[in-house]
């Protein structure tokens, strides 16, 4: 699979590291840019990731008035829903921490339709981020989960959004969930300069391994063998997902 990957023997040391690349990276950004950038996953194996974030003990107020958070994804529900990613967010990070409002992009309203939604975002990133050659949206860091079918964000196995080359972000509905999702394309997080997946515990662990043994090729079975960015892409494993993979993966 692309990217290096990074083996923790629990869950808070795999936390730590993780939280030792956000800071890294925020500073390159913030002196490189005067900005950082960053996409979170939702899901639950993040969550506590973000509640370690707002436990610092010393808040680098500096840092936290320069970074803008967005999404990977989000589902089509109120922003005070229960599966909200923004909600998971806001009750373990953003409402802890001293970022600016202005800074904090959720993906979805209720006040919008679906589409309108998309396009929203869209123009946020255009307008808020630098672009790429090719004229895509590029943040600093995409953090990015995997579910137990291989999808990340919420671009799941044998749907359209997997097709998507140009738009930064797009709408799907995900029938299995019976449910709107908005999610980052794969042309928008690859051209992130730095992206962590996340992926801890023993139910990922035999997907995880089909997915590092399969054929490259196998991207709409698991939609996570696709991201492959310019920048930097880190895998943080706990020995619990990570138990069954080969060495040489
Ligand atoms: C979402 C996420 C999704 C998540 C995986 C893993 O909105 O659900 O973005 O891609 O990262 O489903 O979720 P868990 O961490 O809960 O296993």
């Amino acid at each position: 699979m692309n990217g290096s990957s990074h083996i923790f023997e629990n869950i808070d040391a795999l936390y730590a590291a993780l939280e030792k690349q956000w800071q890294l990276i925020a500073h390159a950004a913030i002196a490189d840019h005067g900005a950082f950038h960053v996409a979170l996953a939702g899901g639950s194996t993040p969550r506590n990731f973000y509640k370690k974030l707002a436990q610092q003990l010393v808040v680098d107020e500096r840092c936290w008035h320069k970074t803008h958070i967005y999404f990977g994804d989000e589902r089509c529900v109120p922003q005070d829903h229960s599966d909200s990613n923004y909600h998971m967010a806001k009750e373990a990070l953003l409402s802890a921490v001293p970022l600016l409002p202005e800074h904090v992009h959720a993906m979805f309203s209720t006040d919008f339709s679906v589409e309108q939604n998309v396009a929203r975002y869209e123009s946020l990133l255009h307008d808020a981020l630098p672009q790429d050659v090719n004229g895509c949206p590029v943040f600093d860091l995409v953090l990015l989960g995997m579910g137990e079918d291989g999808h990340t964000a919420s671009l799941f196995p044998d749907t359209e959004i997997l097709h998507e080359l140009i738009k930064p972000v797009a709408a799907q509905f995900v029938q299995k969930l019976d449910a709107w999702r908005i999610s980052l394309t794969f042309p928008a997080i690859n051209a992130a300069n730095h992206v962590a997946i996340l992926v801890a515990g023993d139910a990922k662990a035999k997907i995880l391994a089909d997915i590092f043994s399969a054929e490259k090729n196998m991207v709409a079975r698991y939609p996570i063998q696709q991201v492959d960015p310019t920048g930097q892409l880190d895998w943080y494993l706990d020995i619990a997902a990570a138990h069954l993979l080969n060495s040489q993966d």
